[in-house]
């Protein structure tokens, strides 16, 4: 699958247009709230990388869940059509399909950093000559700032003991085999491999399964950020064998801003009633949860469940049955076909525009990338990310020089992909990008 840009590109927009009337995922754009220009023109958003749009089933179900609390109150709990309590399970399925999970293996909670501290507390322990975690070169600061307070949390040195995965001299991503050979060499003494999925400034998508093999060959516990991958692209985290990984729902799974995030944990670690872990009384064995101070003692529910801490945020969960519904009904495969088309095709019109300031950061080969695109813009990011706003096409700018774009399947098409060309274009040629 080497991105999926099949015959020659041409730039015309009758071919665009053409394509989105084969798309088979077309009618999904019009379940969703899409953002628009200040002159009430649609705007172009490429930035689901960030945050996914408001499906427009999210309204029902917020309203549901409001009128069970106004109408019934702590009754709601248990009582009505969808009582609130164990209704976290009904996302298992779901949650399943998007990581490639078993039943037990997931659950909603927290947000993402909070639940990469739970793991890290039960997964990073130190000991036995074995305290280093390898991350990426550039990983997102919320993990770096995690795994060094883990670090320091345990009486150690973060500059020691993070092991960092770099490019080679001249590339942008990292090389699988660095990872590979890194472990080989320092293996045993990396505690563990933590990555992003997919790389939140590169796009890169990481060989999760050949890492997470020679990880667990070498005797470390791995665990994802899957941040910018779940909802983006295929995963099978249980046949990969990972130990952990946390997610957030508020960019390709389009939960809503702050959404709760998600915690895998692997079947293996899911009856592990003695590893350490910050309990709370909703990771409690159910039965027992309610007998408060007669049953005292803290005997974890099986699975992930038995990490939350907190009874759950009904809310804000709300939001998730409407935007995870669209997952169910639309199938990883086909939204990852068309993902790679539309990306795809977007690359081709840079490729096109050939505008020697920019390079393309994020790797052609769709098995490295998801949805996302990032350009590197030498000394002119800021200046790009302003003519495509101009345009109507809204992308992102990370310092100190990459503009991120990301055409998300569910709801974006090749008309405006081929927007963005025109807009790239016409800056590139020395105008303002304004079309
Ligand atoms: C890769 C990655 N990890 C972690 C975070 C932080 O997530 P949260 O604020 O939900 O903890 C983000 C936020 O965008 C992210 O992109």
């Amino acid at each position: 699958m080497n991105g999926a840009r099949a015959g020659a590109f041409r730039p015309d927009e009758s071919l665009a247009l053409e394509r989105d009337r084969a798309d088979p995922l077309a009618s999904y754009r019009a379940r969703f709230h899409l953002p628009r220009r200040p002159d009430g023109r649609p705007a172009v958003y490429f930035c689901g990388n960030s945050l996914g749009a408001q499906p427009r089933g999210v309204a029902d179900e917020l309203r549901r869940d409001l009128d069970a609390w106004a109408e019934r109150a702590v009754d709601a709990h248990f009582k009505g059509e969808a009582p609130w309590y164990g209704s976290h399970r009904a996302f298992r399925r779901v949650n399943g399909m998007l990581l490639g999970a078993r039943d037990s293996e997931t659950v909603l909670m927290n947000g993402l950093t909070v639940n990469l501290h739970l793991m890290m507390a039960s997964f990073y322990r130190p000991g036995r000559g074995r305290s280093k975690i390898l991350m990426e070169d550039c990983a997102f600061p919320s993990d770096t700032f995690a795994a060094r307070s883990q670090i320091r949390w345990h009486g150690l040195d973060p500059d020691r003991e993070l092991c960092i995965a770099r490019p080679e001299e001249d590339e942008a991503t990292v090389r699988t085999e660095t990872i590979l050979s890194l472990l080989e060499r320092e293996g045993e003494r990396i505690a563990l491999v933590l990555l992003g999925g997919v790389n939140y400034y590169t796009g890169q998508s990481f060989d999760m399964a050949r890492i997470t093999r020679a990880a667990r060959r070498a005797g470390c516990v791995v665990g994802y950020d899957l941040a910018h991958a779940v909802g983006n692209v295929e995963l099978d985290l249980h046949d990969w064998g990972a130990d952990f990984a946390v997610w957030c729902t508020y960019k390709y799974l389009n939960g809503g801003p702050g959404s709760v995030a998600g915690c895998f944990v692997h079947e293996r670690h899911g009856g592990a009633a003695d590893l350490p872990r910050l309990a709370g009384w909703w990771g409690n064995d159910p039965d027992r949860r309610f007998r408060m101070h007669l049953d005292s003692e803290f005997l974890p529910v099986k699975g992930a469940d038995g990490w939350q801490v907190s009874n759950p945020p009904i809310l804000a969960l709300a939001p998730l049955r409407a935007s995870l519904g669209l997952f169910e009904e639309a199938g990883m495969p086909a939204l990852r076909a068309k993902s790679i088309a539309l990306s795809g095709y977007l690359r081709s019109w840079v490729e096109h525009v050939a505008d020697p300031r920019i390079s393309i950061l994020t790797p052609a080969d769709a098995r490295e990338s998801g949805c996302q695109v990032s350009l590197r813009v030498r000394g002119e990011a800021q200046a790009l990310f302003e003519a495509l706003g101009t345009a109507g096409i809204v992308g992102d700018h990370r310092q100190p020089d990459v503009v991120r774009v990301a055409p998300v399947p569910l709801y974006n098409t090749f008309h405006e992909v081929w927007r963005f060309g025109r807009a790239l274009r016409a800056w590139s040629r020395g105008g303002t990008g304004a079309v």
